[in-house]
């Protein structure tokens, strides 16, 4: 944007930088190592998030939230597979706390931020470079997502198993399930979390916490191999995926 660097495309291109939480632990995975860090065909789940993020022509920075015991690990890992220009910061206790550190290790001249969890290890480059294209064309907020497969029931909870009563069923047709990378311009971002840190209320995503500021949140088309990892069935899902790549491209 400054006068020396207008003859460079490069520089005129707002710099857009990945934030990818991974401190989480995986409880709905069952026990054993951080989800992140559970292996894919070999290859840590982190490792294909990051490389997914590198790969992408948008992003020219990845920040990695790290399990606060594992920073060193995943140090170690990033380099392993050679993923030098990675920067790791520890993690706090919830997914919003994580994203929140990964932030304020971004460096000031960072315009657009894509927050991209290491539990959806296979999104395509192309998902990764339209949603930040939709953030470089103006949108202030850009999510990825599919229409919802399911119906949707709203219920009244119970504990212990017991029948819940429905209260209501929206209109599937106006429901979407979404998906990271979420991208912002970085500002709307970190206004966003400003207000949480300040008011408290929290969100299950990125988007929600945007929405309560009051900007507009955009959907764009999603990826079915954007899915998150969450039970053990989607490891099975996972690797199916990776083993269907390398036949078809030799990846
Ligand atoms: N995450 C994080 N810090 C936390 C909790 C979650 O960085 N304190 C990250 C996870 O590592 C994951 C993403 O947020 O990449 C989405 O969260 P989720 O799928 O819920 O992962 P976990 O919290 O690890 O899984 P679970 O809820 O089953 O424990
Ligand atoms: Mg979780």
């Amino acid at each position: 944007m400054s006068m020396e660097s207008a003859g460079e495309s490069r520089a005129v291109e707002p710099r857009t930088a990945a934030v990818v939480p991974a401190a989480g632990r995986g409880v709905r995975l069952g026990p054993g190592a951080p989800k992140a860090l559970r292996a894919l065909n070999g290859t840590p789940m982190l490792v294909h998030a990051v490389r997914a993020m590198a790969r992408a022509r948008s992003v020219s920075l990845v920040v990695v939230v790290a399990p606060r015991d594992g920073v060193t690990e995943v140090r170690n890992l990033l380099d392993e597979h050679t993923l030098p220009d990675v920067v790791v910061v520890p993690g706090g206790e919830t997914r919003q706390d994580s994203v929140r550190l990964g932030l304020a290790a971004l460096p000031e001249d960072v315009e657009i931020v894509l927050v991209h969890d290491a539990a959806r290890p296979l999104v395509p480059v192309d998902t990764v470079d339209a949603v930040a294209r939709a953030v470089r064309d103006g949108a202030p907020a850009v999510v990825p997502a599919l229409p919802v497969a399911d119906t949707v029931k709203e219920v009244r909870p119970r504990e212990g198993g017991a029948p819940e009563p429905v209260t209501g069923t929206p209109d599937r047709s106006l429901l979407r399930a979404v998906q990271t990378p979420q991208g912002f311009a970085r500002a709307v971002l970190a206004e966003a979390h400003a207000r949480v840190a300040r008011e408290g209320e929290g969100a299950t995503d990125d988007a929600g916490m945007v929405e309560r500021t009051g900007h507009e949140v955009v959907v764009v088309p999603g990826h079915e191999e954007a899915f998150k990892v969450t039970r053990p069935l989607d490891l099975v899902l996972a690797e199916a995926v990776l083993a269907r790549r390398r036949v078809t491209d030799g990846f």
